[in-house]
């Protein structure tokens, strides 16, 4: 039905350099739809850095972790970041979905309990999904809902807490004092994914846990490399005996190929710029703040985003598809949001900053997005 209306926004193509501004179905159009926080998807280093390591291993590595397809950088990258993070040890995946789906199901078993938000993203119920455990959830960043299940739970078993450092869809951050607070109190475990706090907060974008200085009191934290680490892959890190029960029974970790030498070593060479130029965290605040401001004053619904991610509400689906439409004809492309990414009266458009953005980009773009939410009236 979208298709024939002509407003299906998917699958469009892209065929120039990734930046703040890219050739997407023959059409030069302003990016504010994509996750590289950082900027870095075309930096001449990292490219480099991926094809030096393409010309000394090969394109692939033919093989998973535990058998032949361990290289010496995919030890390295997970000695960096269990530094970075702040935690004993890392174990990297191919990708930051599998990180979720292989984990977190191995950290609970029949008896226990897994206790998500329910705006947790995908990848994090379908791990919940794989597990054997009582499965609970509560309301969005709710902490007396949350208290309600802990509530709930046997008093001996596990009782593991899997959130979203900040929310993919909403840039709201979960309440983790209070999940510490509660974790504490009620003897249970955090798990913490970082799929989106990693770069952007924290000392040199180490994430929301430490951004809280909770690192310490967070059991385990994932995060990903496909957003500021300008490649694709994940990790999770944690204490040395967990991760290497994880090492030794994460499906995901032992049944699918390694990533591959470009991929790998281009998170490292993310992960040394991430902490050699603040200025680039810097930037991303400084346009972020800017942003935020000038979308707030123009009127729009912008929720309680504390992040690059700002929700445009629209709150109601066809619009949310006429309005993406609208977007990308003025030249600006925003990500629609419908359920089940979000409730189906929360329907939005996202719209993600990178540290590369420019003010006058920013402002070609809100301009244009008056416009497209007046003709629709959402914006009065
Ligand atoms: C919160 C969150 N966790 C995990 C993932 C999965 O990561 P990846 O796409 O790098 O596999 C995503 C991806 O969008 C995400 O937003």
């Amino acid at each position: 039905m979208y298709m024939e209306r002509g407003v299906y926004p998917y699958f469009r193509e892209i065929d120039s350099a990734q930046d703040t501004e890219v050739m997407m179905d023959g059409k030069k159009v302003l990016m504010f739809g994509s996750n590289s926080y950082m900027g870095l998807t075309h930096d001449e280093r990292i490219i480099n850095a991926a094809i030096a390591a393409t010309r000394k291993y090969g394109t692939g590595c033919a093989g998973s972790r535990l058998l032949n397809g361990t290289l010496d950088i995919h030890i390295k990258l997970e000695k960096e970041l269990a530094e970075f993070i702040g935690k004993d040890e890392a174990l990297c995946f191919s990708t930051g979905f599998t990180v979720n789906e292989g984990v977190i199901p191995q950290l609970v078993g029949r008896g226990d309990y897994i206790i998500c938000d329910d705006r947790d993203h995908a990848s994090i119920v379908d791990g919940r999904r794989l597990s054997f455990a009582t499965q609970l959830k509560y309301k969005h960043n709710d902490m007396e809902a949350l208290e309600r299940e802990l509530q709930k739970c046997e008093p001996d078993a596990i009782k593991l807490i899997v959130v979203d450092s900040v929310f993919s869809m909403e840039g709201d951050l979960a309440n983790l004092p209070e999940i510490v607070r509660l974790k504490k109190k009620y003897n249970a475990t955090v798990y913490v994914d970082e799929a989106h706090g990693l770069g952007v907060f924290g000392r040199n974008g180490r994430g929301v846990c430490d951004h809280f200085g909770l690192t310490e009191d967070i059991d385990l934290i994932m995060g990903t490399f496909s957003k500021s680490l300008a490649s694709i892959g994940g990790f999770v890190a944690a204490d040395k005996d967990t991760i290497n029960w994880l090492r030794h029974n994460a499906r995901s970790y032992i049944f699918q190929a390694s990533n591959t030498p470009a991929a790998t070593a281009a998170a490292i060479e993310a992960l040394h710029i991430l902490q050699t130029e603040p200025q680039r965290q810097e930037n991303l605040w400084k346009i972020t703040n800017y942003a935020l401001k000038s979308f707030r004053d123009a009127g729009f619904e912008i929720g309680d985003t504390e992040s690059p991610i700002i929700p445009l509400y629209v709150r109601d689906t066809d619009k949310t598809f006429e309005v993406t439409k609208l977007a990308f004809d003025e030249g600006v492309f925003i990500n629609p949001v419908i359920p089940p990414a979000c409730a189906p009266q929360d329907t939005l458009v996202r719209f993600a900053l990178m540290a590369t953005h420019t003010k006058e980009q920013i402002d070609f773009a809100i301009e244009k997005l008056i416009k497209c939410f007046k003709q629709l009236d959402i914006l009065k």
